[in-house]
């Protein structure tokens, strides 16, 4: 049951695709005030658990914290921190009364969250222009699927996306890029995709390549195709003020770039130096930015990643001048200067929420100050890419994901969880993140495995790798000036390619519940909590995940350990893959288990009475032979397989689901 409350004059953000019709009065759940601004109260039984929230810090139950949704390029992902990249105001409250509640707002809100009093939620906003969302249903689970079919159904990659990609910031030269397929089909080791980062554009120019570096782009993407690799190019939200540089100019002059006040181009520093952004709110304008992606899909890309996209800035014109005023004065002063406070200056020129105040969007003939929409900017980016590639081959998939989200965005791409460190903690904290943004319809996702900053350690990368095996995105990628993170990088490679090879035996079963998850507004990701709502273990349980319908995962998260604890809400079967196609098989009784498991390893659970396919490991996702599957698990159970040609999407005629029996 799913009921809408208007407040005010919302700006229709597109996150919903059903239409509700409102009702007249306030929900029967929680107490709402008007006063100042928006606020909405909601008492917290003992038990209760709190869902949602999409990309956020901390734990699967929200409890206990307070959380912001506003979209910030933030790297320093520590535990304090309130707001990631993306804005997902999805809460599922779980207890003896369940309701799921969507605040569909586009600007700054705050969940409190038991934070300031420990058993009151309490959700505000500036303004009281919203649309709510109030959802009644038997469990938390029952709620999310009922949010998934109100927001529509989630993108869906090529099957290509479901192969490893490589990735590193820093990756420049061609030659660069032909030694990441080297090390990787040298020593055997599967590989689908080779992200290319902002050094392959000219002077970080949005739709432009190195000429220099290569000479004919299309021959060297058809030559990294036919050893089965895909290029996938990184695009970034601001495009380069440079005079006759044909995307500035376009934008220029037709007015597609966001405005200050008085009409001139808001100019903001990113990668490329000063940029404008696209203004991808307006229509018009959306139009136009994603039809250039068609300037490298007719070179044969089929993939892009959008970054930058919050959108991140680094520092605006007015706040450079801001600054230089400030240090000027101090300067001619002779009082003292708190040192902290020049640094704290310095600091607050990047991302400063005074700057998307300084800048507009035109939507609708209405013209609409930054901040009062500032977490849609990274989804209208990919929404325009999406668009796009409906124009430019619509029944062809392209593989898309973004840095920064709102919900709505789900359905044009996945995202990536930004730049999280080389910690152990983060390990963690991709893993906990996976079901809640399953809940908000990112199914395509994943971590920068490995860690972006920071060094890593050829353990973590092995650890990473082995929970990366189930994220549907599985890329591992890194910064600049850190240690390199290739596998080939470490001693004993072979750790490495038994792991990734266990990714490709087990992508027929994957890609058969990513897509019968995403045909039927389902998690892939699930909380043991929502298979086994009444064991009081399981809904508590937040290192262990529930993948698809037969199976779990429990990857090991911490340095040094030989394994780990896992609890069983049932009868499962262990299944530990190893080096080289091996694996063994025990079964194990419901209940607390150690259970071992070496650095080149990868366990998972299958759930009593059932089964799924196994295939042989191959060298890129085309090459999986799927007709030579092996079935592992119960005896006497059976696996509906799905499939499809992975690159098309007329997924409800093509798909087929064949019936698979472990005798
Ligand atoms: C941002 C991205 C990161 C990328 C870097 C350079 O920090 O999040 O993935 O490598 O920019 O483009």
């Amino acid at each position: 049951m799913i009921r809408k409350y208007i407040f005010g004059k919302p700006f229709e953000t597109e996150a919903i695709v059903k239409k509700v019709e409102p009702e007249q009065g306030m929900p029967t759940y929680g107490q709402i005030s008007l006063e100042e601004g928006f606020s909405y109260t909601y008492p917290l039984a003992e038990d209760d658990i709190v869902y949602g929230l999409g990309e956020a810090n901390r734990g699967l139950n929200k409890r206990g914290y307070c959380y912001i949704s506003d979209c910030s390029d933030d790297p320093n992902h520590t535990e304090d921190k309130r707001s990631l990249y993306g804005a997902h105001n999805l809460v599922v409250i779980a207890g003896e009364q369940n309701v799921g509640l969507f605040f569909d707002y586009p600007a700054k809100m705050i969940f409190d969250i038991g934070y300031t009093k420990q058993d009151i939620m309490k959700v505000s906003c500036e303004e009281a222009n919203l649309n709510l969302y109030v959802i009644e249903g038997e469990n938390a689970y029952d709620i999310v699927k009922q949010f998934r079919g109100l927001i529509g159904r989630s993108y869906i990659p090529p099957k290509f996306a479901f192969g490893l990609g490589q990735s590193r910031w820093g990756y420049k030269t061609r030659e660069d890029f032909e030694n990441v397929a080297k090390g990787y089909r040298e020593n055997r080791i599967p590989l689908d995709m080779i992200y290319m980062d902002i050094d392959y554009m000219q002077d970080y120019k949005d739709f432009t390549v190195n000429e220099e570096e290569f000479s004919d782009f299309p021959e060297f993407v058809q030559g990294m195709k036919d050893q089965g690799i895909r290029l996938v190019p990184i695009i970034d939200a601001g495009v380069k003020i440079e005079d006759g540089y044909s995307v500035y100019e376009e934008g220029v002059k037709n007015n597609y770039f966001c405005k200050r006040e008085d009409g001139s181009d808001f100019a903001a520093a990113v990668w490329p130096g000063y940029t404008h952004f696209p203004d991808v709110l307006n229509p018009d304008a959306r139009r136009w930015f994603g039809d250039h992606y068609r300037y490298l899909i007719d070179q044969g890309i089929e993939g892009f990643w959008n970054d930058m996209n919050e959108p991140a800035i680094f520092y605006s014109r007015e706040g450079m001048a801001d600054l230089k005023d400030t240090l000027q004065e101090y300067s001619a002063s002779e009082a003292d200067v708190p040192v902290w406070s020049l640094g704290d200056q310095v600091g607050a020129l990047a991302n400063n929420p005074e700057d998307y105040k300084r800048f507009y969007h035109q939507v609708n003939g209405e013209k609409i100050r930054h901040d009062k929409v500032h977490n849609l900017y990274g989804y209208n980016m990919t929404r325009a890419a999406g668009e796009a590639f409906e124009r430019i081959d619509p029944d062809r998939r392209f593989l898309m994901f973004s840095r920064s989200s709102y919900v709505g965005m789900h359905r044009y791409g996945g995202i990536w969880t930004g730049d999280n460190k080389s910690w152990w903690s983060h390990l963690l904290l991709n893993l906990k993140m996976m079901p809640s943004l399953n809940m908000c319809g990112f199914l395509y996702i994943g971590a920068d495995l490995g860690g972006f900053g920071a060094d890593a350690t050829r353990d973590l990368v092995l650890r990473w790798l082995a929970l990366g095996v189930f994220t549907p995105l599985m890329r591992n990628h890194s910064a600049i000036g850190t240690r390199e993170q290739e596998p080939y990088q470490f001693e004993r490679i072979e750790d490495f390619k038994g792991i990734i090879e266990t990714r490709y035996r087990l992508i027929p079963y994957l890609y058969s519940e990513y897509m019968k998850a995403a045909l039927s507004d389902d998690m892939y990701f699930k909380p043991l909590a929502f298979v086994y709502p009444d064991d009081s273990f399981a809904v508590r349980v937040e290192d262990q995940m529930m993948l698809g319908n037969e199976i779990m995962i429990a990857p090991v998260y911490t340095q040094n350990a030989r394994g780990r604890y896992v609890y069983l809400p049932e009868k499962m079967k262990l299944v530990k893959f190893g080096k080289g196609g091996a694996y063994t098989e025990e079964v194990l009784e419901k209940g607390h288990h150690y259970v071992e498991v070496a650095l080149d390893e990868v366990p998972l659970f299958i759930r009593e009475g059932r089964c799924i396919p196994v295939a042989k490991a191959a060298q890129c996702v085309e090459k999986i032979d799927t007709m030579q599957l092996e079935l592992l698990g119960f005896e006497g159970a059976q696996y509906i397989l799905y499939e499809d040609d992975g690159v098309h999407k007329n997924y409800d005629e093509q798909g087929n689901y064949k019936k698979l029996h472990y005798e």
